[in-house]
């Protein structure tokens, strides 16, 4: 028996001693304590001791199972201790590390352009509406005094997707659906998005934006027309703007005219922003022609007003210089994140 107590505790030091996990010990715990393990097969062998030397053996499988529990208990708590430290270890946050930056999203250039423009419209007692992208040929043309067979309609390659029905190629549309259901007086800044069949170039695009600008009032003159346009553009570009007005033709003013500013860059002399001819296109604007309103059935005798269209990713390519209208809409974020506001 002392032989198999023996062999018992040599063999058990050296499986604890090379034990290195809780899960281990616990199994060992099983293994050496359990029921069928061979602390309990040793007991059973007691039966056939001596009975006189029975109490001294009993004594010993009893010190030997507890110095195995008091072993591994010991074992037990100091693997505890190290897989805890482990853990933390591998917790530990460094205070000391830079933080990551977040990148805060911010309005798209075109966007804070138009945005710029609405505001002074707005302080000017203008008030914002929208109209639909798809609209019918009426409300793109047929109000807006092109009729069908109209030359004027060349000027503007439409996208259509029914012989009815198109994608506006001017944010004009809003007019004659304004006055449908406004009467004057009118004070309207409609933004928006334009469609063009057109080849993309860095000039020109198939969509683009465009704010449109109409008030309509008895005695609405020219005079109210050009005052407003450099007072609009004066606030816009927070100085004294030179304007001038040269005659245009569209359907839906008469007379038309495109509006020029002097240019904000070299003062007139001719620059490269100018294309040294000293004055920078912005917009064109009319008085809206009695058709017009008319089609709105507003009566032409008791009421004028006055229109004018610009284009926002113009605004954007003077504001900061920028040579290709192309840029706006690839989504490279080296350009669009120069423009935070
Ligand atoms: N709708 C014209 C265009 O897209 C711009 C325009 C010209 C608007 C003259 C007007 C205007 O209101 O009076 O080219």
């Amino acid at each position: 028996m002392d032989n198999e107590i023996q062999k018992l505790t040599q063999e058990f030091e050296q499986t604890v001693a090379v034990a290195a996990t809780v899960q281990q010990i616990e199994d060992l715990k099983v293994k050496y304590l359990g029921k069928k393990g061979p602390i309990q097969d040793l007991m059973k062998l007691l039966r056939d001791v001596a009975p006189d030397a029975r109490p001294l053996c009993g004594k010993k499988i009893n010190d030997l199972k507890v110095w195995i529990d008091s072993t591994l208990q010991a074992k037990y708590e100091n693997c505890l201790q190290q897989e805890d430290q482990q853990k933390i270890a591998q917790e530990t946050l460094d205070v000391t590390l830079p933080g990551r930056r977040r990148h805060l999203g911010n309005s798209h250039v075109v966007t804070q352009a138009m945005d710029q423009m609405l505001n002074v419209l707005m302080e000017m007692g203008f008030s914002v509406q929208y109209g639909p992208d798809i609209d019918t040929d009426y409300y793109n043309f047929e109000a807006l005094n092109f009729s069908k067979e109209h030359p004027a309609r060349d000027m503007q390659d439409t996208f259509y997707i029914t012989s009815n029905v198109l994608l506006r190629t001017h944010t004009s549309n809003i007019q004659a659906r304004i006055m449908e259901f406004h009467k004057p007086p009118i004070r309207i800044a409609a933004p928006g998005r334009a469609y063009r069949n057109e080849t993309i170039t860095a000039r020109s695009h198939v969509f683009f934006h465009q704010v449109e600008v109409f008030y309509v009032d008895t005695g609405v003159t020219f005079a109210d027309l050009q005052f407003t346009l450099t007072d609009f553009f004066s606030r816009l570009f927070k100085a004294t703007v030179e304007t001038r007005f040269r005659p245009s033709y569209f359907p839906f003013v008469e007379p038309g005219m495109e509006v020029d500013l002097r240019c904000l860059s070299c003062g007139g002399s001719g620059c490269h922003l100018c294309k040294q001819t000293g004055w920078l296109e912005v917009a064109g604007a009319g008085m809206i022609h009695p058709e017009v309103l008319k089609n709105g059935a507003i009566d032409p005798e008791e009421y004028s007003g006055f229109a004018w269209g610009m284009g926002v990713e113009r605004l954007a390519l003077l504001q900061h210089g920028i040579k290709d209208i192309r840029m706006f809409t690839e989504n490279d974020l080296r350009f669009l994140s120069q423009f935070t506001q």
